[in-house]
This record gives C-alpha cells, sequence and structure tokens, in this order.
C-alpha cells in the first residue's frame, strides 16, 4: 500500500454510517416574534465504503452542503447517528473528536478563495503538519513535495503563489493539502463547479486516481449529474433536505422511478435515459421555502405525476427495484426487462 495512504482509521468498519441525520436551523425574526425553524437536512441515511464514491445532488437548497459540514464534524447534527470508522461521532469525547477531525478533510468550490494568497505552495502544504503533527521540517517538506507529484504538480511549484496559478491548479493545491494528514474520507463541496468543463475532467481523473492509489472515501456533492456520472459509485438525490431516491449509480440512471431524479436527469445534456426519463420533463412552479415545506410530500408542488394522496401524506424512502425511493406512485416508472 501507498505510504501516503490513510492510516488513521480502522481498514474493517465502513469509513462513514449516517442514520436519520437531522439539522434544524433556529431563524430568529427579532423581538417578539416567535423564531422559525427550518429542517435543512430532514432524516437523511447513508453508508461509504473505502474506495467508493457517494454523490450528494440536487438543487441549490436542498442541504447538501448542510450535509457536508455535519459528515466533516464542523456541525453536530440536531438528531440523528453519525459515525466514522465506526466510532459515534455525537457522542465522541473532545480527544476523540479531535483525532476524528483529521480524517476528514473538505474540498471547496472557489479554488480562488480557499488558499492564503501570501503563503508559498509548500508552507501551504505543509501548514496542517505544522499544527497536527510532530514531523521535523525537512520531513514536513519531503512530504508536501510528494504530494506536489501525486496532484500532478511540479517540483518548482513548491516555491510559487496561488495567484500565480490557473483554477485548474488551485484546485490541485486545495487537494493536495486536504490530503496532507492522510484521511479516510475527502467531502469535495462542488469541486469542480467553478471550473471550465475541460478542466472539470481532469480534476475529476485526478480524484478517481488518487481515490484508486488511496483507498479514499468520497462524499461528492453537485448539483450536476453529468458531473457525478463520472465520479460516483451511489447516488443520494436530495429535494428540501428529504431524500427522495437513493442507491447504486447505475441502478438510478439505467431507470430513475422519482420524478423529480427524472426532471434532473432529462435536463442533463448527454444522458439519454430508458423508459420514464426519457420523455423531456420540464420542472415548473418554483422550489418551496424550506420554512415552509408542503405537506405530504415535498415535491408533490412541481410533479407532474402528482395525485390526491401525495398532498396528504409523506411517502416514506422505501426498497424498490435495487434502490430506495420515496414515492407513492414509484411501482409505475419500473420498466419490465427488455426480452433480447
Ligand atoms: N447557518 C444557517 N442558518 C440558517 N439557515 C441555514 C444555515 N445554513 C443553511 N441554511 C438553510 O438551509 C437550507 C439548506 O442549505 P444548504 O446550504 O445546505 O443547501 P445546498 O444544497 O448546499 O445549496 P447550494 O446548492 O446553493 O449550495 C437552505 O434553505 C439554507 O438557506
Ligand atoms: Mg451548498
Amino acid at each position: 500500500m501507498s505510504p501516503l495512504a490513510p492510516s488513521a482509521l480502522p481498514n474493517t468498519a465502513p469509513v462513514v454510517v449516517a442514520r436519520d441525520l437531522k439539522q434544524v436551523y433556529k431563524i430568529s425574526r427579532g423581538f417578539l416574534h416567535p423564531a422559525d425553524y427550518l429542517q435543512a437536512v430532514n432524516g437523511v441515511s447513508f453508508t461509504v465504503q473505502a474506495g467508493k464514491t457517494l454523490a450528494v445532488v440536487g438543487e441549490s437548497g436542498c442541504g447538501k452542503s448542510t450535509l457536508a459540514r455535519m459528515v466533516s464534524l464542523i456541525e453536530t447534527p440536531t438528531a440523528g447517528e453519525l459515525s466514522l470508522g465506526g466510532v459515534d461521532v455525537v457522542k465522541a469525547s473532545p480527544q476523540q473528536r479531535h483525532a476524528l477531525r483529521r480524517t476528514v478533510q473538505l474540498v471547496f468550490q472557489n479554488p480562488f478563495g480557499s488558499l492564503n494568497p501570501r503563503k508559498k505552495i509548500g508552507a501551504i502544504l505543509e501548514s496542517p503538519l505544522e499544527i497536527n503533527t510532530d514531523l521535523d521540517a525537512k520531513t514536513r517538506a519531503e512530504q508536501a513535495r510528494a504530494m506536489l507529484a501525486l496532484v500532478g504538480l511540479r517540483p518548482e511549484h513548491y516555491d510559487r503563489y496561488p495567484h500565480m496559478f490557473s483554477g485548474g491548479q488551485r484546485q490541485r493545491i486545495a487537494i493536495a493539502r486536504a490530503l496532507m494528514l492522510k484521511p479516510a474520507l475527502i467531502v469535495a463541496d462542488e469541486p469542480v463547479s467553478a471550473l471550465d468543463v475541460s478542466i472539470q475532467a481532469q480534476v475529476l481523473n485526478l480524484l478517481a486516481d488518487l481515490q484508486q492509489e488511496l483507498g479514499l472515501a468520497y462524499l461528492f456533492i453537485s448539483h450536476d449529474l453529468g458531473v457525478v456520472r463520472h465520479i460516483a459509485h451511489d447516488v443520494l438525490v436530495m429535494y428540501l433536505g428529504h431524500a427522495v431516491e437513493q442507491g447504486e449509480k447505475k441502478t438510478i440512471f439505467a431507470q430513475p422511478l422519482h420524478p423529480y431524479t427524472q426532471a434532473l436527469l432529462a435536463s442533463t445534456p448527454g444522458i439519454v435515459g430508458t423508459g420514464a426519463a426519457k420523455k423531456r420533463i420540464v420542472l415548473t412552479g418554483e422550489l418551496p421555502s424550506p420554512l415552509n415545506p408542503p405537506s405530504g410530500c415535498v415535491f408533490s408542488t412541481r410533479c407532474p405525476h402528482v395525485v390526491a394522496q401525495c398532498h396528504n401524506e409523506r411517502p416514506p424512502l422505501r426498497a424498490l427495484a435495487n434502490r430506495q425511493v420515496a414515492c407513492h406512485l414509484a411501482e409505475q416508472f419500473v420498466q419490465p426487462p427488455e426480452i433480447p
């Protein structure tokens, strides 16, 4: 195994297990007004194994970044269970949390804002080692140089400043920095959304290569199913804080059963769906406010297939055709297998 492979978590347990995770924000409306409560994430469950990528997709405001902040231990869940490498995060002692924090690292969308413009790349990469390890300066420099090579940058880049790099190169630097403490999990929040399409492919390939080499688990957040198709093993589709469909990427892309997933896939260029997804479903109506979600199914106000039951009864996430789906009508979208 590579000397840069993650070491901090035992490799028997899944890297992440989340059960019924919730995040509620209290919105103060000023003196004399009762506070509002916003359900940003409303009961989401998933598992990510080493070497695998779970992609979280959905429109703006559906709770993707909130989920990312909980998994990367920036925010404590309001409710639910979360464990990293088999260690319960919610019940962990401060020392355990400190150790767990090293095992999860973040990569953000904006490669311009996330690097300190006054520091050279060498110093940026060595900073996590300086703060978190007892390694001497020579060893830190060696590890930073090895990491530069691993992410496809050149030795002379060590002495340059962030402004001297292109967007794609800066995202390579951000990825390198995230890997310095040998994490088991990378939480990447829209990591290629700010990049040109041709550069996106290069960064996605790099992430895939690093995953192979280091056995990393990824929680990969994106609003773009075209990007997700290249990188994900599993997919979790969110709408207004709820998981509406989740399962293996190939199953969901081949035959999406939730009308929201069907609409997302139909609006993604270059993806030819089958069955229901082949028809062009255009989402109509505004995304409801998470402060005032629809009763019954959260998607009912925009769903082209809506029936009375959808307004009255929230459909539970349930197993159907090799995935989990939350739709009363999902059976009608299951296609019989094709006869060869
Ligand atoms: N700290 C906070 N306090 C109050 N509300 C918040 C807070 N953070 C997020 N929200 C709200 O929670 C909901 C989910 O936000 P989140 O940022 O997780 O969405 P997202 O899916 O990442 O969206 P985007 O695609 O725009 O990044 C939104 O309605 C947002 O306004
Ligand atoms: Mg976000």
